[in-house]
């Protein structure tokens, strides 16, 4: 089983959501035969999803013929694709950002979802996922939002957003573990301690489910 795990926290150990991620991870390595690939989205490693790759995509799309600089753009997105593709669990960690996801994850999103190669389209039935027979498990992190609160406090995009981006290339088992209030509480301390605990015993059951 080759886990790929996915953080998007800028925050190292201070994050809460890799710390939620890293406990889940060690659970799944219980089982023999596992490895984990790490991608850090915020090392700087990840190409843009630039001119380049827009012309490349469109070419494809069009029968153009691609320009030199937009071919090796290109490769340089199979390469990401290849490396997201290879896995056959997702552990992803993502903080809520101004009620989504933060930028750098949109930006794999946009790398990864090409036609032909993370998803099928048929005129007459519409889109099919391809990277069937995977898992998912994301762990989410916020700081004031927590499902039930007053909508004065905010909402939650990125759930519903990453868990129909999951399924619509294909992933359909997907499990969301959330990690809240981390930050915005009369006793923080306290609840953080107590969101952090309840993380992980939900990260558990998935795992053991
Ligand atoms: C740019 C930015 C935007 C944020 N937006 C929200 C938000 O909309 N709602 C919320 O509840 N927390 C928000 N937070 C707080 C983070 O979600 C919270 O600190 C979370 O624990 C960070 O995840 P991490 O501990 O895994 O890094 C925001 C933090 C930052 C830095």
């Amino acid at each position: 089983m080759k886990i790929l795990q996915i953080n998007a926290s800028t925050r190292g150990p201070e994050s809460q959501s890799l710390s939620v991620a890293e406990n889940l991870i060690e659970k799944l390595k219980a089982s023999s035969g596992v490895s984990v690939d790490t991608m850090d989205l915020f090392d700087g490693s990840m190409p843009a999803f630039d001119a380049n790759a827009v012309g490349a995509k469109m070419a494809l799309f069009t029968g153009a013929e691609a320009t030199s600089e937009q071919k090796a753009t290109w490769a340089t997105v199979e390469e990401v694709f290849n490396r997201f593709a290879s896995a056959d669990v997702y552990v992803v960690n993502t903080p809520l950002w101004n009620n989504g996801i933060p930028y750098v994850l949109k930006q794999l999103i946009d790398l990864v979802t090409q036609p032909g190669w993370a998803f099928g389209f048929d005129p007459e039935n519409g889109y099919s996922g391809l990277l069937t027979g995977k898992r998912a498990f994301i762990v989410h992190a916020s700081g004031v939002y927590y499902e039930g609160i007053s909508p004065n406090f905010g909402s939650d995009f990125a759930t519903p957003y990453l868990d129909d981006w999951f399924k619509f290339i294909g992933v359909t088992e997907v499990e969301h573990i959330h990690v809240a209030p981390t930050v915005v509480n009369a006793d923080y301390p306290t609840t953080k301690a107590k969101a952090i605990t309840k993380a992980e015993a939900a990260a558990g059951a998935a795992v053991a489910a």
